[in-house]
């Protein structure tokens, strides 16, 4: 299958070009993004500059390389979001809508866009939120994606597209920095835990949020991808759990390897954010649909996060 990513300068649009280059072929995945790429995604295959809000240059690469499915990734995250509400808005619904229109028009075969668990809000339930519940947002960033899990569902009912998408936790990796978003803290802590022995964290130490190291999620969007379409139920909201944590809970498995690591809690506007965001999710629907199963838990993430940064902060790339 002939795929495009858009987004691919991004923290998972790096990985996914990579994994997807490994599964279907260097030539068959077209990467894309508003900026260059790491090295790794630059030098595998191909490249192509693409602003998702330009359609008809989108309509050009889909037809160039005869894109038969689309991972659309390129979006704004919801503390760069809250500083801009309207960028967010306009690239988020209009990037997607521009996916979608194109999908049909140009009979792409399959398209993955991912939801987040800011598609939850305040009156949401914390613990293990369900599947099937309250949808109220209070972040722009939220209110975009689920409109979105709305569009990518009407394009499903109205045109028959097979259109899929999941509710992304905290996304945690070490190969290319995420970018605006309120669960990057626990990326940033490990990037500062080994090269400085210290962290101030914008959220407090208390504060809960699901979370997911980057093997999982790279396996969660690729299985979802490629699961018979027989199986899915639902097909554009999954909500998808891994691991779930406070921040003092991280900054204590770090403390395991660097014992003299201390964090300061000062809590700035992203924590309105997180609080706004469930602790855990239900996600039975994945694992009994297309049968989800994460492998990382805290402590193996932390070895993992701690190695991997430990050989950039020695190379000098932090
Ligand atoms: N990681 C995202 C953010 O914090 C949530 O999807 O914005």
């Amino acid at each position: 299958m002939r795929i495009l990513i858009t987004g691919c300068s991004g923290q998972i649009g790096t990985e996914l070009t990579v994994a997807l280059r490994n599964i279907y072929g260097n030539d068959q995945v077209i990467a894309s993004d508003i900026k260059e790429a790491a090295p790794e995604v630059m030098q595998s295959g191909p490249f192509e500059i693409l602003d998702v809000l330009d359609k008809e240059a989108m309509r050009q690469i889909i037809r160039k390389y005869q894109v038969e499915g689309i991972f659309h990734m390129a979006a704004i995250l919801s503390a760069v979001g809250e500083g801009n509400p309207m960028l967010a808005w306009n690239v988020n619904m209009n990037g997607l809508i521009n996916v979608l229109e194109l999908g049909r028009e140009e009979k792409v075969e399959r398209i993955l866009c991912p939801s987040s668990i800011a598609a939850f809000g305040p009156e949401t339930p914390v613990d293990n939120t369900p599947q099937e519940t309250v949808l109220r947002p209070t972040t722009m960033y939220g209110i975009t994606k689920v409109a979105g899990e709305l569009l990518c569902n009407y394009y499903v009912q109205k045109y028959g597209m097979d259109v899929r998408g999941l509710r992304y936790p905290g996304i945690i990796s070490n190969a290319t920095l995420p970018g605006g978003g309120t669960t990057d803290y626990a990326v940033a802590i490990y990037y500062d835990a080994v090269k400085f022995g210290k962290y101030e964290c914008f959220v407090t130490a208390e504060t809960t949020l699901p979370m997911m190291y980057m093997p999982d999620c790279l396996k969660a969007t690729i299985d979802l991808f490629q699961a018979p379409k027989a199986n899915l139920k639902r097909f554009v909201d999954y909500n998808v759990g891994s691991m779930s944590f406070d921040a003092a809970t991280l900054a204590a498995s770090i403390k395991r390897y660097i014992p003299e690591f201390e964090v300061a809690y000062k809590p700035d506007f992203h924590q309105a954010i997180a609080d706004s965001w469930p602790n855990s999710v239900d996600d039975s629907a994945a694992r009994e649909e297309w049968g989800w199963n994460p492998e990382y838990d805290l402590d193996a993430m932390t070895r993992d996060m701690l190695q991997a940064v430990k050989i950039k902060v020695e190379k000098g790339e932090y």
